[in-house]
């Protein structure tokens, strides 16, 4: 029987499912016998870091400690640890390691593993995601998006078959995600996807601290200082989770100044700080429709996933936008249960066990392009104009070829860039521009020599950009990860785990 493991490698909280005997998902437990574990890691020294509730707990005032490091995926931003440089892509092949010795301690060797990653992901965080997974020892790993994770559990779990077009709203930590799927069955399609990389909980969290600090200087006449009171980013979290469930909290404040400070929050107050963020979800979802041409009255059901969906003004904005009560079913556990039985269908069957292969054999499954990707080339009155290449919500994979020529006599440099945008966007400047590389040209040809572009995007949401120059046969592959971003510098595998 194969060792196959769904992992959501959440911005706050990570968890692991994996395929049982029967072919059914089941979470594992962590090394504290908890199902959910923090995103948090702390280095004690240069090599020995502590993983896990541990690591959150001393993250409030360790140095070392590292929290909602996915949001720094492919950005290049780095961080200072006794004396060498630790990257987000570092942070979680350890946090990944310590997954995957944990699973292995109980289960054996782990045969493949599926990460799931943000639809709304960059390419560069994809490649890191990818690259931290090998890093942490698994010999085969495929990428799912989230809320397509979620889909599939949401698929497994129904009375009634699924059959028609859902919508998968995951609000998590740190990403918001909404996904439109039709789903027959185990069979998933995504139709359409849009999110917003930067919302999660974790907003939510700061405007309730922010909140927190107006009442206690309403109160005290002071401002709320570390020092003289403390309310913790954890205190923050924790207040709203109680809100999910009651109208109004009194809390005990300690100052070192005015002794014991008594505030009251409300959730109407909570709910009115986080207005802003909401709509941003609400806006992503009636986008999502009208970029995919469809209307809300065609959902035959919408799916809740992410840990966020407890509060009850996102419940409330869900049924707003899709004019439906939502499914609310293990909204943390939902992707990783949904992850593993992806790991079962793109297991090698002859490792499965019979049962296992019957349960993967009922699985199908089609992602799509999350973004537009482009080149920047001279339009006919030679005005620089950004050429679509791979459409988002082309159906993966896909590979496509499109020919362009030089303009001048003797060019000896082609700038060979890779544009990405969220909309089908010609304008330059309205686009990110994610890759740019100078290839040479031999001298003396005319001009109009043929450049061949190739994007190819695989099933694991990479892409990768050839830029062919025919009359030589040279071709100049770009790789899209941000340089610097997706590398890593620290030996995690020197690293012991605690
Ligand atoms: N009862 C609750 N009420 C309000 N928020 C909650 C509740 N339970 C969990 N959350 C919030 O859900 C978020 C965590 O959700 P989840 O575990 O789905 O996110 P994640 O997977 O870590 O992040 P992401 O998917 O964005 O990378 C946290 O911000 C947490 O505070
Ligand atoms: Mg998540």
């Amino acid at each position: 029987m194969a060792h196959l493991l769904g992992i959501d490698l959440g911005t706050t909280t990570t968890i692991v499912a994996r395929v049982d005997e029967s072919g059914a998902p089941e979470i594992i437990r962590d090394w504290e016998g908890e199902a959910i574990t923090p995103s948090a890691l702390c280095f004690e020294t240069a090599t020995h870091v502590v993983v896990g509730r541990e690591a959150r707990a001393m993250a409030e005032d360790a140095e070392h400690a590292f929290l909602e490091f996915k949001r720094d995926m492919g950005t290049g931003v780095s961080h200072p640890v006794f004396g060498q440089r630790v990257t987000p892509l570092d942070l979680s092949a350890l946090l990944l390691r310590k997954v995957r010795t944990h699973a292995e301690a109980a289960h054996g060797p782990v045969d493949l593993a599926v990460i799931t990653i943000p639809a709304n992901f960059t390419n560069a965080a994809r490649e890191a995601t990818l690259e931290a997974a090998r890093r942490a020892g698994f010999a085969q790993v495929h990428m799912i998006n989230e809320p397509t994770a979620a889909a599939l559990a949401y698929a497994r779990g129904q009375k009634q078959p699924l059959d028609g077009l859902y919508a998968v709203f995951d609000f998590g930590g740190g990403t918001f995600d909404v996904s439109l799927v039709r789903a027959k069955g185990m069979s998933v399609q995504v139709v359409f996807t849009e999110g917003v990389q930067r919302l999660g909980g974790k907003d939510f969290d700061a405007k309730l601290s922010a909140l927190v600090a107006a009442k206690f200087q309403a109160e005290t006449g002071d401002e709320l200082r570390a020092g003289d009171c403390e309310f913790s980013k954890a205190d923050a979290e924790d207040l709203k989770h109680r809100l999910s469930s009651r109208q109004a909290i009194r809390l005990p404040l300690r100052s070192a100044k005015h002794g014991r400070v008594h505030v009251e929050v409300t959730r109407a107050e909570f709910e009115a700080a986080i207005a802003g963020l909401v709509a941003q979800a609400e806006m992503a979802c009636e986008g999502v429709l009208l970029r995919a041409g469809l209307d809300r009255r065609e959902l035959a059901g919408v799916f809740l996933a992410g840990g966020t969906c407890r509060v009850p003004s996102v419940q409330a904005a869900v049924r707003r936008v899709f004019g439906q009560e939502p499914q609310l079913r293990d909204p943390d556990t939902a992707v990783a249960l949904g992850a593993a039985l992806y790991a079962a269908h793109k297991a090698d069957p002859a490792k499965l066990s019979p049962a296992q292969r019957r349960r993967a054999a009922e699985i199908s499954f089609q992602d799509i392009a999350p973004h537009y990707y482009g080149t920047l080339s001279l339009d006919d009155d030679g005005v620089l104009e950004n050429s679509i290449i791979i459409s988002k919500g082309e159906k993966l994979p896909v590979a496509r070829t499109r020919t362009y020529y030089t303009v001048e006599a003797d060019q000896r440099v082609l700038t060979c860039e890779v544009t990405q945008s969220a909309i089908p966007e010609n304008d330059p400047l309205m686009v990110l521009r994610i890759a740019e590389v100078e290839m040479a040209l031999p001298a003396g040809r005319p001009a109009d020599q043929a450049i061949e572009v190739t994007f190819a995007y695989d099933l694991n949401g990479i892409m990768r950009a050839e830029f062919r120059d025919l009359g030589t046969g040279q071709p100049l592959v770009i790789e899209l990860r941000d340089e610097g971003a997706g590398r890593g510098s620290l030996n995690v595998a020197k690293v012991t785990l605690g």
